[in-house]
Order: structure tokens, then sequence, then C-alpha cells
């Protein structure tokens, strides 16, 4: 395959144009990947929701039908290699094409190491690493094989780089999305697939407010927003903040990035 080089002959808006491209969002049923499902398809692709969460992926997919924008869902369980690549091949059956895979399902249980069990480290890397290698290679075989490119985004997280603490599996598994998105990019660069990453900071969604402990002191949400306060940006972030730096990896805009990893965290990163 030649080098990808198009984006230089494109406008603007062109270069953000996502029309015609097909789209899986893993974990898009709430939170970050409800963020980037709809940005995706107000960019223009078809975009396949794909969660655990039938309900709410359909949830998701019929909010951006509603809009006009153009989406499904389906269900698959992230966490073994058959799930992901299911959600790949639901994809290609359903579109007939996979072009961009956001790899975003994820989970971070808090548990200090000391009490941390097997089952809720296995249960932690399966989805957040070993699932999202194989979506990729699922979605990477796909492109391969119909002749094309493609882009592959990995939500990692600021934990990658600095641990907040009582997550060293999570931390473990984000590190890992980092250095597995170099790997891949290298690979797959060749054949004009590109891998990059992002690490968002502190996101409001139902994922962190579940994963606040129960016995927290009454104030912790007067400590969380102390955190926000800290931030260089003075504010907390929100799915958006996340969809539409994807929109920007996923598109032409991004051609001659490949291994990145965007943090996106308000500067939560520099206190
Ligand atoms: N929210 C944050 O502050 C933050 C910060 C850094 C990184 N992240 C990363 O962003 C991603 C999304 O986080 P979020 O806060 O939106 O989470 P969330 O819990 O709000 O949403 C996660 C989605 O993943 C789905 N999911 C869970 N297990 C699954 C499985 N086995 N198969 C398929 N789908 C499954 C859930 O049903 C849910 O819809 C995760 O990878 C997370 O690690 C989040």
């Amino acid at each position: 395959m030649a080098p990808v080089k198009e984006a230089s002959g494109m406008t603007l808006a062109q270069l953000y144009d996502l029309s015609g491209k097909v789209a899986v969002v893993t974990g898009g049923a709430k939170g970050i990947g409800q963020g980037i499902a709809r940005r995706l398809a107000e960019a223009g692709a078809s975009v396949l929701v794909v969660d655990i969460d039938a309900e709410g992926a359909q949830a998701t997919a019929a909010g951006i039908a509603d809009g006009g924008g153009t989406a499904s869902s389906a269900v698959a369980d992230l966490s073994t290699a058959d799930g992901a690549s299911a959600a790949v091949s639901t994809a290609v059956e359903r579109y007939g094409r996979i072009d961009i895979l956001v790899n975003n399902a994820g989970i971070y249980p808090m548990t200090p190491c000391l009490d941390l069990s097997e089952e809720v480290w296995d249960r932690t890397l399966d989805l957040n690493l070993k699932g999202l290698f194989f979506a990729s290679q699922a979605a990477a075989r796909a492109m391969s094989s119909a002749g094309h490119g493609g882009s592959i985004v990995n939500i990692a997280s600021v934990d990658a780089f600095k641990p907040i603490g009582n997550l060293v599996h999570y931390d473990a598994s984000k590190g890992g999305v980092v250095m597995l998105t170099k790997s891949l990019a290298k690979e797959l660069g060749p054949i004009g697939i590109r891998v990059n990453a992002i690490a968002p900071g502190a996101i409001a969604t139902a994922g962190t407010e579940a994963s606040i402990p129960p016995d927290l002191p009454a104030d912790a949400l007067a400590m969380m927003e102390q955190l926000n306060n800290a931030m260089p940006l003075r504010r907390g972030g929100e799915p958006d903040d996340i969809a539409r730096v994807t929109v920007f990896l996923a598109s032409p805009a991004a051609e001659y990035m490949t291994g990145s990893t965007v943090v996106v965290d308000g500067g939560m990163l520099q206190i």
C-alpha cells in the first residue's frame, strides 16, 4: 500500500468530514463513549455503538438517529476476544466496512493494592487491555483484507503517567494501552492504519460517580470541587472534551499522527 497522503489537498471542512466512514465505538451506552459516538456521527460517520448494556447502547444510537445521524447498536462483551471480534464483524456485516475503531470500554474499580483480588485484576485487564487488543486486531484484519487503511483510537488515562491511588490494576492496564498503541502503530502504519490514544483526566461520567467509595467522607463532593478548581483550566472534564479530540484523531486532519497519546486533562497532570 502506498503511503497515505491526501490531507494536504483538503479544505478544513473536508478534513473533518467523516461521511462514508464506518466507526465502531465500544462502551458507547454512556459516558465518554456516548459523547464520542455522537460527535463521530455528527462528523458524518455511520456509527455502531457496542456495549454490554443493550438498552443504553440502543438509546445512544436512537438519540443519534433522532438528530439525523446514522447509528445502530450491538451487544458484546468486550472483555473477551470473541466479543471484541464480534463487535467488528457486526459493523462490517451491517455497514459493509470499518474505518474507525474507538476502544473506549473500560472499568476502574477502586481497590487498595493490599486488598486487590485476582478476580478484580483479571476483570480489569481483560476489558481494558486484552479486549482492546483483540478488537484492534479484528479491525485491522478487516481493514487490511478490504485493502484500505483506517484509524484506531484507544482511550487510555492520565493514570498511565501518574497514579492517583487504589488503582494499581487500572494503572497497569492503561500503561499497557499507551505502549500497545505504539506497538500497533509501528506494525500497522505500513498498511495505512493509524493507531493513537487519548489520556483523559477527570471526566464526569456515570462511571466516575459510581466509583466513589460509599465510605468516603460526606464532604467528598466538596473535595472533588476543590480538585476541579485546582485544575489549571479550572474545571473538571466532560465527555465532549474527549469526543472532539477523538474526531480529530480519527479524521484525515491527523493523517501524519500515529503511536501518539494525546493528554486531554485540563492540565491535571501539571498539578
Ligand atoms: N471518566 C474518567 O474520568 C476517565 C478518565 C480517564 C480514562 N477514562 C476511560 O474512559 C473510558 C470510559 O470511561 P467512562 O467514565 O465513560 O465509563 P462509564 O462507566 O461511564 O462507561 C463505560 C461503558 O463501558 C461499558 N462496559 C463496561 N464493561 C463492558 C464490557 N465488558 N463490554 C462492553 N462494554 C462494557 C459500560 O456498560 C458503559 O456503558 C474507560 O476506558 C475509562 O478507563 C475515564
